[in-house]
C-alpha cells in the first residue's frame, strides 16, 4: 500500500480514508497535529514531536489517545506499509464527532488520523541559492505554541507569499517578528543569532531547538528575543528552520536583498551541521 492512512487504529489506503462531516476537526478546526519526516527511511525526532503533540492536546483539554510507545509503533507500521524511500508522516487528533455545537462533552471519542506520503528531498539548488520572503501582519490567535489544525491565518499568509512569487511569509506582530507561516525564522546580527522566544506567539519548532543547540555548541551567541522588522531587514543573514524547510537561507525580503544577497556563512555552517544530525 503506497500512500497510507490510519484512522482510529486501522490502516487503509489513503484514497479510501474518510471521516464524518460532523467531525469537530472539520467543523471547528478543533484538533492538533504534528508533521514528522524520515531521513534514511527512519522517522526523525519522534520523541520531540510526540512530546509537542502531548503539549498541544493537553492545552486544549484533549485526551491523548495513545501512549508514546504505541504512537511510535503505529508510525513504524505506517512507514512499513507505505514503503517509500523517504516519507512525510502527518498525525492529527481531533475532538471527535458530534452534532455541531461550539461547547463539547467529555465523552467524545477523539478521531485519530495519520497519513504517510512520499517525500521528495528538497531541491539542492534551493539550499544553495536561498529563497525570497515577504513580511505580513501576524493575525493569528494568542496560543501559537499549540500546533492546532486551525491554520487559517497561516494559510492566508502562505497564499499571500505564493501570490507574491516568494517562498515564505514572515509574520510581524506589533512591529516584531514572530516566525514564518510554516517555519521559525532566525536572524544573524553582529555575530549573534537572534530568534523569537518560546511562548504564546510562536510554535516552538523541533528544528529550531536542534539548530539553537548546534549554534550554542559551536560557540555562536544566541539571543531568544523579539527583533523588529527593521532589525530583520538590516540583518547580515536570515534563515528559516522547520521539518519541511530544514535550514534554508533567506536572501531577500519584501524585494530588498538580505546581507550579500546569498546564503551567508552562519547559515551554511548550521545547515551543514544540521544535515550531519540527520544521517
Ligand atoms: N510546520 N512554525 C510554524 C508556524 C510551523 O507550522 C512549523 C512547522 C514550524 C517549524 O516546526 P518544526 O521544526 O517542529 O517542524 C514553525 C509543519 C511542518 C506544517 O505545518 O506543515
Amino acid at each position: 500500500m503506497p500512500e497510507t492512512a490510519f484512522i482510529n487504529g486501522r490502516f487503509l489506503p489513503l484514497a479510501a480514508a474518510t471521516v464524518s462531516i460532523e467531525d469537530r476537526g472539520f467543523q471547528f478546526g478543533d484538533g492538533v497535529y504534528e508533521v514528522i519526516r524520515t531521513y534514511g527511511g527512519r522517522p526523525f525526532k519522534v520523541e520531540a514531536h510526540l512530546a509537542r503533540l502531548e503539549h498541544s492536546a493537553q492545552a486544549i483539554g484533549l485526551r491523548q489517545p495513545y501512549a508514546r510507545e504505541r504512537w511510535a509503533q503505529y508510525i513504524l507500521e505506517g512507514l512499513r506499509l507505505a514503503a517509500f524511500p523517504e516519507a512525510k508522516i502527518y498525525l492529527q487528533i481531533t475532538r471527535g464527532m458530534a452534532p455541531r455545537d461550539h461547547a463539547y462533552t467529555q465523552e467524545l471519542e477523539p478521531t485519530v488520523v495519520m497519513t504517510v506520503r512520499d517525500l521528495r528531498p528538497q531541491d539542492p539548488t534551493l539550499q544553495a541559492a536561498g529563497v525570497l520572503a515577504m513580511t505580513t501582519e501576524d493575525i493569528r490567535w494568542g496560543r501559537c505554541d499549540i500546533k492546532s489544525v486551525n491554520l487559517l491565518a497561516n494559510v492566508l499568509a502562505r497564499q499571500q507569499a505564493k501570490q507574491a512569487g516568494v517562498f515564505e511569509a514572515i509574520l510581524i506582530r506589533e512591529g516584531r517578528m514572530t516566525e514564518g507561516a510554516v517555519s521559525n525564522v532566525m536572524v544573524v546580527r553582529d555575530g549573534i543569532l537572534v530568534t523569537a522566544p518560546e511562548g504564546a506567539h510562536i510554535l516552538s519548532g523541533v528544528t529550531r531547538g536542534i539548530v539553537l543547540d548546534l549554534a550554542r555548541r559551536g560557540g555562536l551567541p544566541v539571543e531568544e528575543r523579539y527583533c523588529s522588522r527593521q532589525e530583520l531587514m538590516g540583518a547580515a543573514e536570515v534563515f528559516l528552520t522547520g521539518t519541511t524547510v530544514e535550514v534554508l537561507g533567506v536572501v531577500g525580503i519584501d524585494g530588498k536583498p538580505i546581507g550579500s544577497g546569498a546564503p551567508g556563512p552562519v547559515t551554511h555552517n548550521l545547515a551543514k551541521r544540521f544535515q550531519e544530525q540527520t544521517g
